[in-house]
């Protein structure tokens, strides 16, 4: 029963998608189970860009079962139109996209409130996706959501939204000062939403199991990035789920002994959307120039994102909370043509050394990052179609990091294309 688990190891972004289509190509489910269309994981196929949101990248393999778990929050407005983009290309979507009975349900109360929240907070925003994720998995835990199995039962459905918007519009109406919301035009868009997406709908838990059992390849894909898990990240600038490999456990609805490993998605360097403090952030020309070059602008909400050196306090952090068994290191093209890299492996906090990540941001925002300084390689790597061929300081920077976090690299890729990636270690 080889599970594989594929996480982010930072802040989000760091090309997880790229690694889950590689091995995709050989498994025979993918299984997301976190977060909702606040990600936003791009493929690049026959120079076609795929930007996904909800559905598993896996999705662009031909005959690949693809699951959204019960642990996601699913907006099925935007779930029906990723559908209908995918379709428009071609992609057999509906035999092959199952979709859990138990995943809760974002409403357009939710969106509405993840927007006002923030503009609430003033300084303290978190820079949401303003999708509405925080406010869901609220309801979630507040035991008012409405799941994917009630959207089913119409007027169940009616009866929920009716009791939910109750609350919801005096919350909206008397605390924010906005103008609530009818239930007639939700009832009506979801309930078409729903005549969509029903032959999908089903208890995932089983079909996972069952695939388990008859030895069936899986890969469990994460979404977001270890920092941004709100029990280990870097609270509260986190989202409101569990991107961290343990995740899969509670929101794909499988026992841990169903997991044989787990890939951290390392980017070459570091990158962030959203507020917090960040200590190897480069505000600088080093910033701009990876900022361009690696085309770091969020997939779902366009905004620019804050790039730095590569940090391995943060990487020996997530080797440890996700249980590491390898990492895949992505990008280390946009890093060509600099005359030196930088990795951080240390911080300095009051004169003294750190090299536990903090839990504290008041000591994170005060850290001073210890660098160690490698050579840089040239540019134009992207073609080179032998791992032997590339640059020397390259391997150098791969092996450095493999010393520095302890685990072995697996995967690196020097490009989006799916031809522009090496296997060390064959994982599937
Ligand atoms: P939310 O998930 O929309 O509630 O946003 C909470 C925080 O997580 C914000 O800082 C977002 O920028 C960040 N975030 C959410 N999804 C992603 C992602 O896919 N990549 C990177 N950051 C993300």
């Amino acid at each position: 029963m080889p599970g594989i688990v594929v996480i982010g190891t930072q802040w989000g972004d760091e090309g997880k998608g790229r690694i889950v289509d590689y091995l995709a190509s050989r498994a025979d489910m993918v299984v997301r189970y976190q977060g909702g269309n606040n990600a936003g994981h791009t493929v690049e196929v026959n120079d076609i860009r795929f930007k996904l949101h909800l559905i598993p990248s896996g999705i662009l393999h031909p005959g690949k079962i693809c699951v959204i778990g019960n642990g996601m929050v699913i907006d099925p407005i935007a779930l029906v139109e990723e559908i209908r983009y995918l379709e428009g290309y071609g992609i057999d979507v509906k035999s092959r996209l199952k979709i859990s009975d138990r995943a809760h349900l974002i409403m357009p109360y939710h969106k509405l409130l993840d927007e006002v929240i923030e503009e609430h907070k003033g300084e303290l925003q978190l820079g949401t996706t303003r999708r509405g994720i925080g406010p869901a998995y609220v309801d979630k835990a507040e035991r008012i959501g409405i799941r994917v199995c009630d959207l089913l039962e119409p007027k169940y459905f009616e009866e929920k939204v009716e009791q939910n918007l109750k609350m919801k519009n005096e919350i909206i109406q008397k605390v924010y000062g906005k103008k609530g919301f009818e239930k007639g035009p939700i009832i009506e868009s979801y309930l078409k939403a729903a005549e969509q997406i029903k032959d999908m709908v089903c208890d995932t838990t089983s079909i996972i199991y069952e695939f388990s059992k008859n030895d069936k390849k899986i890969l469990y894909e994460g979404a977001q990035g270890t920092l941004l898990d709100v029990d280990l990240g870097t609270y509260p600038y986190v989202t409101s789920s569990h991107p961290i490999a343990g995740g899969v456990c509670i929101g794909a609805g499988i026992g841990p002994t169903l997991i044989d490993s787990v890939v951290g998605v390392v980017k070459a360097y570091t990158t962030r959307v959203g507020k917090g403090p960040f200590p190897t952030e480069l505000l600088d020309k080093t910033g701009d120039i990876i900022r361009e070059k690696g085309y770091e602008y969020g997939t779902t909400t366009g905004r620019p994102r804050r790039c730095g050196w590569l940090d391995v306090v943060m990487l020996r952090y997530a080797v440890k909370v996700n249980g590491l068994s390898y990492v895949a290191i992505t990008k280390l093209d946009t890093l060509g043509g600099l005359e030196k890299v930088k990795i951080c492996i240390g911080y300095k906090y009051k004169g003294k050394t750190i090299t536990d990540f903090p839990a504290s941001l008041n000591v994170l925002s005060e850290c001073e990052p210890i660098y160690e300084e490698l050579p840089g390689w040239e540019e134009g790597i992207s073609d080179i179609k032998r791992i032997e061929e590339l640059p020397e300081n390259l391997i150098k920077y791969i092996y450095k990091i493999e010393e520095l976090t302890g685990v072995k690299v697996a995967f690196i890729s020097i490009g989006p294309k799916r031809e522009q990636g090496f296997e060390i270690v064959k994982l599937f």
